[in-house]
């Protein structure tokens, strides 16, 4: 496999055993042609590699992403594999749809997803005001996967919050919710509000290189 791509991002000491496990994922999903990986932006292997096992055996209808990438290409990949599903990446940098979409093209998965370009909106929550995507050209549609990895933390505080209080009424009710950089005190303080808001939400919490939360906002706690 070719890691053109791969091989100018990674420098750093761990960088040998994520490039191998880059190399790993990409050969379980026949990605030979090169991957568009940047260590400090893209999603690490270790949150990479769950969101694309659960995609591979849940085969979702509908995924839903914020912050396109290599896990919109990864995505899109196991919905071709899967032969169903299609995936939504809502994108507020245009330069990095842009890109995310070229991805998309060079391995020819045009079908299964959808770069959408939604600049970052003023939305009000509980009273608070919110920075983040746009909806107007997200479909509506029940929402089986979220993988939340956007809008970045320097944006605002809780920069991640509002994907569960703006799409909730869309999620399937068995719908799996994945939120990279879930070690962040940040991203700890977003699953604690979603937790008052919709009490009882399942939460699993994977110690992955920079922590990975796994949300079940419709199944409740036993
Ligand atoms: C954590 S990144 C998303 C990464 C994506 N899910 C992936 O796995 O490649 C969140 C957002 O940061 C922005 N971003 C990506 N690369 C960037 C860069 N090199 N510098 C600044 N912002 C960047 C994009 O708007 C992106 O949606």
């Amino acid at each position: 496999m070719s890691v053109n791509y791969l091989a100018s991002s990674l420098r750093s000491p761990g960088d040998g055993e994520r490039e191998a496990a880059i190399i790993a994922l990409g050969e379980r999903l026949g990605l030979r042609q090169g991957l568009a990986y940047d260590r400090d932006w893209s999603a690490a292997p270790d949150f990479l590699k769950p969101i694309v096992e659960y995609a591979l055996a849940a085969k979702p209808t509908t995924i839903v992403e914020c912050g396109s990438g290599l896990t919109t290409l990864m995505l899109a990949r196991c919905c071709a594999m899967n032969e169903r599903g299609e995936m939504f990446s809502l994108e507020n940098g245009a330069e990095f749809a842009a890109k995310t979409r070229g991805e998309i093209e060079r391995y020819g998965l045009r079908g299964h997803a959808t770069v959408i370009d939604a600049p970052l909106t003023e939305y009000l929550i509980a009273g608070q005001a919110y920075r983040w995507y746009a909806m107007a050209d997200l479909p509506v549609r029940s929402i089986d996967m979220l993988v939340i990895d956007g809008p970045p933390g320097f944006i605002q505080r809780h920069s991640r919050y509002p994907a569960l209080p703006l799409l909730f009424d869309r999620l399937a009710d068995d719908c799996v919710v994945f939120m990279d950089d879930a070690a962040r005190p940040d991203e700890r303080e977003i699953v604690a509000l979603w937790q008052a808001e919709f009490l009882g939400i399942k939460h699993e919490y994977v110690a992955a290189e920079r922590g990975c939360s796994i949300v079940w906002p419709r199944r409740k706690q036993p």
